[in-house]
Order: structure tokens, then sequence, then C-alpha cells
């Protein structure tokens, strides 16, 4: 096991309470910055900086401290209003929270949902907006950023109560936290799967539900959406065809899927217009994949 872990670039200034360490030309590793000072941007800025390293034994601290920082960042940027950075900040966390081999990050994700609920509380015309900003991330990242903003956005429309919408945001977070533990090409394919492929995905909400009950003491009502929200009214989905299904885990199967259709195209399908995704749905529901008072619920705070 290597003794020394390297520092992604954009993180450098997030660390204060970690020391850091460069290699030298003959593969020895020097401190560079002591515990309790910061790396700012001037100083990183300014000449040929260096790779940073941690040590192995500061591994956690590390993760703790990178986290708090993250958090602390969103809310920096959730008061300054600037939704673009809003966006980059809520996608930094969300890539770590679902990094494999990061699991416990996703104990980070209440107090981000708190800060996002607390600033836009009765604003679901920010999180439409917030929609609209791709941030350049992988497909899963993305994905689970919109799902998030769109959950949010029926939440604060029909004034759901804080738990529900806690809850709610969530599990919109770490709805696809199992396609992490999937190889990343399948995740980020545009082709359509092959029969065996598509059998590997379709493991994603059990491995999802098994990472969240392993690394958390989330309420259970969170695990239960991640395991259900492939699954379909008319006992069609995965992965064990259900036909009731909780009342969340209805809601984001459906987000999920409206999702899907309006912000990624693939190969053999073009994304959608909202109203075209909207109909492909309305399909769903004369076959009762969906219930149809949801999914008026739902158009209601898309339209307004
Ligand atoms: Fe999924
Ligand atoms: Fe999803």
């Amino acid at each position: 096991m290597t003794d020394y872990i390297l520092i992604k670039k954009s993180q450098i200034p997030l660390f204060k309470n970690i020391p850091f360490f460069y290699k030298t030309a003959n593969k020895e590793y020097r401190l560079y910055k002591k515990k309790g000072d910061y790396l700012d941007d001037s100083r990183l800025s300014s000449g040929n900086h260096p790779s940073m390293y941690i040590h192995y034994a500061d591994k956690e601290k590390a993760r703790i401290e990178l986290t708090k920082a993250l958090n602390k960042d969103f809310a920096k940027k959730v008061s300054e209003g600037r939704l673009r950075e809003i966006r980059q900040a809520l996608t930094n966390i969300v890539n770590e929270a679902l990094t494999p081999g990061q699991e416990k990050n996703i104990n980070s994700l209440p107090e981000t949902v708190e800060i996002l609920i607390g600033r836009y509380s009765k604003d679901h015309a920010a999180m439409a907006l917030l929609t609209q900003l791709g941030s350049n991330s992988s497909v899963l990242i993305e994905h689970t950023v919109n799902v998030t903003a769109l959950v949010l956005q029926f939440c604060f429309f029909h004034r759901l109560s804080e738990t529900d919408t806690q809850q709610l945001s969530m599990a919109a977070l770490v709805h696809d936290i199992g396609c992490a533990k999937i190889e990343k090409e399948l995740i980020e394919t545009p082709k359509r799967l092959t029969d065996k492929q598509f059998e590997t995905y379709t493991t994603h909400p059990e491995l999802g539900h098994a990472t969240i009950i392993e690394n958390t003491n989330f309420d259970m009502a969170i695990p239960t959406v991640v395991m259900e929200h492939h699954e379909r009214l008319d006992g069609s989905g995965y992965p064990k065809g259900l036909n009731r299904i909780s009342a969340y885990g209805q809601l984001i199967g459906l987000i999920d899927s409206y999702e899907s259709l309006t912000y990624r195209s693939k190969l053999f399908r073009k994304k959608k217009k909202p109203y075209e995704s909207l109909s492909i749905i309305k399909d769903e529901i004369y076959e009762k994949k969906f219930a149809k008072g949801l999914f008026k619920k739902f158009t209601a705070c898309l339209t307004k």
C-alpha cells in the first residue's frame, strides 16, 4: 500500500488541518504545508506548483475536512446566489459522495440538503433554472443533480412538509449511488445496452440500498426509495417486480424517468422536449406504470 495519496488539484485550497507533501525528483516525499495552513488560490496560481500528497494516516481526517469544506463552499455559493456556481458546488459534493471507496461521504449530504432548503424553501423557480445549467461532469452526477433539483421543484411547488422535502431530496441525491459501483463505461455509454449489460445495470438499486444501509443511519424511507425507483405499479419494473411501491419511491421513479428522457441523448434516441417526455410517460400511465394523480402533480409543478 502506498504511504501517500495524491490530492485533486481543485481540492487543494480546501484543506487546512492536513499536512501536504510533494514528491522530489528522487521520489521522496517532503513536507510542503504544515497542519493549520491553507494554500490559497494566490499561492497556488503563482509559479509552478507541484502535485500535492497527504499521508495515508491522514486519509480519514482529510475525508472529513474535505466534506465539511465542500458544504461550507456550497453554503457560500448559495448565499451569493449565482446559480451556475451553486450548481458546480453541488456537483462537487455529489461527486465526492458517489465516489466508490468514499461511501462515508454520503453522511455529509443531509447538511447539503439543509443548506439548499434553508435558502430556497419557497423558490421553485430557482430549482427550474438549476436544471438548465449543465456543469460538465459525468452523466451520473449531472443526472443526480438534475433529479434533485426537479424533486425540490416539486416539493416547493406543492409545499410539502420539511421532513418530506428533506427525505425526498436525500433520496434523490443517493437514488443511483449503486451505479457508482458498476463499471463506468456501462453507465456512461450512449449506446443501447446488451441484455447482459442491462442485467448488470439492474443490480444498481440493490447495490445502492446496501451501500446506504452499511454506511449511514438514514431513515429507512431513503434506502427504500433507492431499492424501488425502477419498480413500476404494473409490476413490470426491477429488481423485484413489485406492484406496491412507497409514495417516495413512486415520485423519485417518475422524476427519474422524466429526467433521463429530457436531459440525455442516446445514440438510439434523441433527448426529448419536456412535453415529449411527459407524453411518453403519459402513455406509460395508460399501461399503469405510474399513478395518474402523481403525474398530474408533477406536470403542474413544471408548467408553473
Ligand atoms: Fe436508477
Ligand atoms: Fe436515476
